[in-house]
């Protein structure tokens, strides 16, 4: 079938779109600059969410879409606002111009009206765009995803390369509940065809939460390389997150990711495996298939 993957260009967009390919799926990848990108296994179409004109016309009649865009820190027009929220309603709005097959949104665990920041408040508003399209869709949330190619985890894994210590913010007692990359890539898969997950809205996460503190355990069992947890008070690491990411893009946290950690994110699996006969790798078995 034809599937349009809005963020096709960005880590989870890679996996999903070469699962796709490799389930026979003709993929267009939307993207804002597809002159710039060398390394996409599908063709390319320009357009920028949070400009709803240049999504005239991208979506082919009776598509899937495989909604990934979204913004982890804004910076400049690309706000939490436009892109998520307003660029999902745009995305929606073209959606229904084309007579889609289906939306299948990928959020957060943590996603709410009354969420704790901005990025989740933004990722509630998609949500609602979402629901209220009138087209099957079908919502998944993540935790935090992980894989040969994530950000996360692996700067925890060049980290152990060389620093002695490796550092923790506050107490390492708050919960995660990682998804391998290729889990989430299987399931969206599936979702762009109809089954018992359409209208309905699942966490995507591995099978069971943990600590922050076990997870980096696990990730030292993996990569063979032991190191104290070095846990920085909270004052200082939320100093650091509200000052670094003044002087640097590169800053390793914001503010608001760092209450977004604090908060926790796990959910619950049973839904996911019941309807999509997914089995979730555990975070230590999935780190062993890369890292070991
Ligand atoms: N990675 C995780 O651990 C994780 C956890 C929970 C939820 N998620 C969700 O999963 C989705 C994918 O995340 P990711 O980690 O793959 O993010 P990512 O690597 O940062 O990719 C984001 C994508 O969005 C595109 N984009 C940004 N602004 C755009 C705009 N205005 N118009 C069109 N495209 C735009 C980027 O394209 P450019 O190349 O043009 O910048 C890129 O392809 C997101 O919705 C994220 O919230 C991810």
């Amino acid at each position: 079938m034809d599937v349009l993957v809005t963020g096709g260009t960005g880590y989870v967009g890679h996996h999903v779109v070469a699962r796709l390919l490799e389930d026979g799926d003709r993929v267009i990848g939307l993207a804002r600059h597809p002159e710039r990108v060398r390394d996409m296994a599908c063709d390319l179409i320009a357009g920028d969410v949070a400009d709803p004109s240049s999504l005239r016309g991208t979506i082919p009649a009776g598509a899937a879409i495989v909604h990934l865009v979204a913004i982890m820190r804004p910076r400049g027009a690309q706000t939490f606002d436009r892109v998520i929220a307003e660029g999902t309603r745009a995305v929606v709005a073209a959606a229904r111009a084309a007579d889609a097959a289906r939306i299948v949104y990928v959020s957060a665990v943590g996603a709410r009206a009354n969420g704790s920041t901005p990025y989740f408040r933004a990722k509630w508003a998609a949500e609602e765009a979402v629901r209220g399209s009138g087209l099957p869709y079908v919502i998944l949330r993540p935790s935090f995803v992980f894989g040969p190619d994530d950000e996360v985890f692996n700067t925890f894994v060049r980290m152990l390369r060389w620093a002695p210590v490796l550092p923790v913010m506050g107490d390492g007692r708050y919960e995660i509940q990682p998804v391998a990359i290729w889990d989430l890539a299987a399931v969206v898969a599936k979702a762009v065809r109809p089954g018992p997950w359409d209208g309905r809205e699942y966490d995507l996460v591995g099978p069971q939460a943990m600590s922050f503190d076990v997870a980096m355990k696990a990730l030292m069992t993996a990569s063979g390389r032991r190191r104290p947890l070095l846990h920085l008070p909270l004052a200082a690491a939320r100093l650091q997150a509200s000052l670094l990411p003044k002087i640097t893009a590169r800053a390793p946290i914001t503010r608001d990711q760092l209450t977004m950690l604090l908060e926790g994110s796990t959910g619950d699996p049973g839904p996911l495996v019941r309807d999509f006969g997914i089995v979730p790798t555990g975070f230590a078995e999935g780190l062993a298939r890369y890292l070991g």
